[in-house]
């Protein structure tokens, strides 16, 4: 299902029923679930989810990055600014991939190469992407890093990956995603491994770099709380599917979903004291080769009723066409 918004331009990222299963020893994994939405250009879209319900296959199932053993469906589509790509060989999308979408993980040693200079690295993306020649490549180069908020980067593009902190790392592996100006960014829990400061400059930084260049965001986190105030829009998703969307500000005044509900209460707050036990969701997270009939959330739904085990509620709407959700007994703002 698709809500587009009349008069609104073409999307510039459409997702379209996606499904993407993996076979494992112990079964299909559901991983995603009929997942549908739009991303328009220069916007920030927030998906968040607890660990384990489908958000990192969601964002490789966009370019091509999955695990051999997945699939994604042949019904499902993923657009991007006219290309399916679902449908382009893997030599196209590798086009697209660093050059139009760029994406970064939480763990930057994962997209950097160990026995590279970092100089090397982000000179390497210039003149394959961009055939910049060498010298041009360099200087822009150590641009980049400053941009990235690297001190001295003049003499940091001579080090390798392990000579700096993790925040570093994150820093650079942004600089090489940001050094083509993709128009899309997947930034896939950039932050989860780094202290809240670090944390808050980077995405400082990616929210300015998008000012400028009006790129679009996906910004995937675990944390309701990192998506507050930097998101436009947010998806929830619970067991691979969606459970709730909506403008992040009617979100955060009016959520209904009791999951979502529940994700805000086990935001860490500033003011607990350090090692405070967070507020975690009571129950454990279904098993995607097997999801339970009705609503996947009803082992662990506090306001769970006959009806949310024996049927699935439908994501839909009821007073603002814009905000959708799937339950059958939708609470009333944050609790
Ligand atoms: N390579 C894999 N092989 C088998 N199962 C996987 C693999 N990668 C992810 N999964 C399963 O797919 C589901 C979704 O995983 P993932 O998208 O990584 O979750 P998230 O990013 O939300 O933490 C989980 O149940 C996970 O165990
Ligand atoms: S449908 Fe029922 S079990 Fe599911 S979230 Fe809503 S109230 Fe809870
Ligand atoms: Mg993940």
């Amino acid at each position: 299902m698709i809500r587009r918004t009349e008069g609104q331009p073409a999307p510039l990222l459409s997702i379209q029923d996606l499904v993407t299963t993996i076979a494992t020893d112990y079964g299909i994994v559901r991983a995603v679930n009929h997942i549908s939405f739009d991303l328009q250009p220069g916007r920030t879209l927030g998906i968040v989810g607890e660990s384990g319900s489908g958000k990192s296959i969601l964002a490789k199932s966009i370019l091509n990055l999955l695990p051999k053993n997945a699939d994604i469906s042949r019904n499902s589509g993923i657009w991007f600014d006219g290309l399916e790509l679902n449908k382009m060989s893997p030599k196209a999308i590798n086009g697209v991939r660093g050059q139009r979408i760029a994406i970064i993980f939480q763990d930057p040693m994962s997209s950097l190469n160990p026995v590279m200079t970092i100089g090397n690295q982000i000179a390497e993306s210039l003149i394959r992407h961009l055939g910049m020649r060498k010298k041009r490549a360099r200087n822009r180069s150590v641009e980049l890093l400053k941009s990235a908020g690297i001190s001295n980067p003049g003499q940091r593009i001579r080090q390798y990956p392990h000579q700096l902190s993790g925040g570093m790392r994150q820093r650079v592996a942004m600089a090489i995603a940001l050094a083509c100006e993709p128009d899309l960014l997947i930034a896939d829990e950039p932050t989860t491994a780094l202290d809240v400061t670090v944390q808050a400059e980077i995405l400082d930084l990616l929210a300015q770099r998008q000012t400028q260049k009006n790129m679009a965001m996906i910004l995937i986190t675990h944390d309701l709380g990192v998506a507050a105030g930097r998101a436009d829009d947010i998806i929830v998703i619970y067991a691979g599917r969606i459970v709730e969307q909506a403008p992040a500000d009617q979100l955060f005044s009016f959520m209904r979903m009791p999951y979502t509900q529940a994700l805000m209460n086990s935001i860490p707050r500033l003011e607990n004291r350090p090692h405070t036990r967070l507020n975690s969701i009571q129950g454990r997270s279904p098993d995607l080769t097997n999801l339970p009939r009705g609503c996947s959330f009803a082992p662990r739904c506090p306001q769970a009723q006959q009806r949310c085990t024996r049927q699935t509620p439908p994501l839909s709407s009821d007073d603002r066409q814009d905000h959708l959700f799937a339950c059958w007994y939708p609470v009333r703002g944050r609790n």
